[in-house]
């Protein structure tokens, strides 16, 4: 990669960022990681997207997620990251960790979809070629498509990286007895499970159950998604839904009729709390899910450079008191 812009990293980018290791892995990932769902598409200013990836570097963010099908349109969210770490993070490619996932639909046919050899291979390529990059830091089986046996989809992310294209393997939203198979499975073929990702915020906890302690159990890393479930964890639904929020947008995965009033009830409970901690709502939900040692990072997704940047705060106060804790649980 040659350098085309003038962009300059900041020098002090690594001194307020805490970094955790994966699992019992050798890698460690930014306690907050940026994801690409949303906002950096083809229907997304290309400036704010380019704004955040450079803002979010500068702050120690390493950690980017993608998946094959994110945009819309699908496929556009790694053109366009391709595209920014061409135009500005040329020759920092080796303080980056960028990861990529396969098993949603993405393309016409009984191949474009599923956790099927097939899929996973054809879309890491797909993917590769999009975003420009040799290899990815970590490729994902984003499901379980519910027939594919496990050992196929093992068997494809372990010659993934055999064949080069990856560094580490993930899996996504497994149910936990999969989990717990393709767990072993990576492990015997000596490629073990560097990180597990699953929805997880103060509005939904099952992984608490089962897969938190399952993932400390073998060693892997634990990674959250959605940690504010979406935007309703923050303070902005609280006075009905915002003109261009996720919950308005055509292309938003958040339905205006999830915004309900019991959510927003429970998140008015939840900032009150926040504010009394000094922090906003955004924040304080952050912190809840980092406190957990297990939890390796979350995933913030964002619209603007001003959530990120409030996103980030939430690492200056991540402790909660006994009776903050009852508080929160009382809501819940
Ligand atoms: N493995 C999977 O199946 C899976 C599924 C979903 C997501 N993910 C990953 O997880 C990432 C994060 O998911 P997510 O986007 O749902 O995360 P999220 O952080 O729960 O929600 C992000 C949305 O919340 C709002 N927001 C964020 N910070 C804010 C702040 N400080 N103040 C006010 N509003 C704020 C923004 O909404 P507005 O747009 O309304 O401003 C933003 O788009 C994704 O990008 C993706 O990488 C993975």
């Amino acid at each position: 990669m040659n350098k085309t812009t003038t962009y300059q990293p900041a020098p002090q980018r690594y001194e307020q960022m805490p970094y955790a290791y994966c699992g019992k892995s050798g890698l460690q990932l930014p306690r907050i990681s940026l994801g690409l769902w949303h906002n950096f598409g083809s229907v997304d200013d290309f400036g704010v997207a380019t704004s955040m990836v450079k803002y979010a570097f500068d702050h120690g963010i390493t950690h980017f997620d993608l998946a094959n099908n994110y945009g819309p349109e699908p496929g556009s969210a790694e053109t366009n990251f391709g595209r920014i770490l061409k135009e500005n993070f040329a020759g920092y490619r080796d303080e980056l960790i960028v990861s990529s996932k396969a098993g949603h639909e993405m393309w016409p046919g009984p191949y474009g979809d599923g956790s099927s050899r097939k899929n996973l291979m054809a879309s890491v390529n797909q993917s590769l070629r999009r975003t420009g990059l040799e290899y990815f830091d970590i490729f994902y089986s984003h499901r379980y498509d519910g027939v594919t046996p496990v050992e196929e989809t093992v068997g494809a992310l372990v010659d993934i990286v055999r064949q080069g294209k990856a560094l580490y393997v993930g899996i996504s939203k497994y149910p936990p007895h999969l989990a717990r198979l393709a767990y072993q499975l990576l492990a015997e073929a000596g490629v073990p499970c560097l990180i597990s990702q699953y929805r997880y915020s103060l509005f939904t906890r099952e992984v608490e159950a089962d897969i938190l302690p399952l993932t400390a159990e073998f060693g892997s890393g634990f990674i959250a998604f959605s940690p504010l479930a979406q935007g309703l964890l923050t303070d902005k639904y609280l006075q009905g839904i915002p003109e261009h929020s996720r919950a308005a947008r055509p292309t938003g995965f958040l339905q205006a009729s999830q915004v309900t009033p019991d959510k927003v009830e429970a998140a008015r409970r939840l900032n009150n709390i926040a504010l009394r901690r000094g922090q906003t709502l955004a924040e304080m939900a952050l912190a809840w899910v980092l406190k957990d040692d297990r939890v390796t990072s979350v995933i913030v997704g964002t619209s603007s450079v001003a959530q990120l940047a409030d996103n980030l705060k939430a690492l200056e106060h991540p402790t909660f008191t006994p009776e903050e804790l009852r508080e929160i649980d009382a809501v819940l």
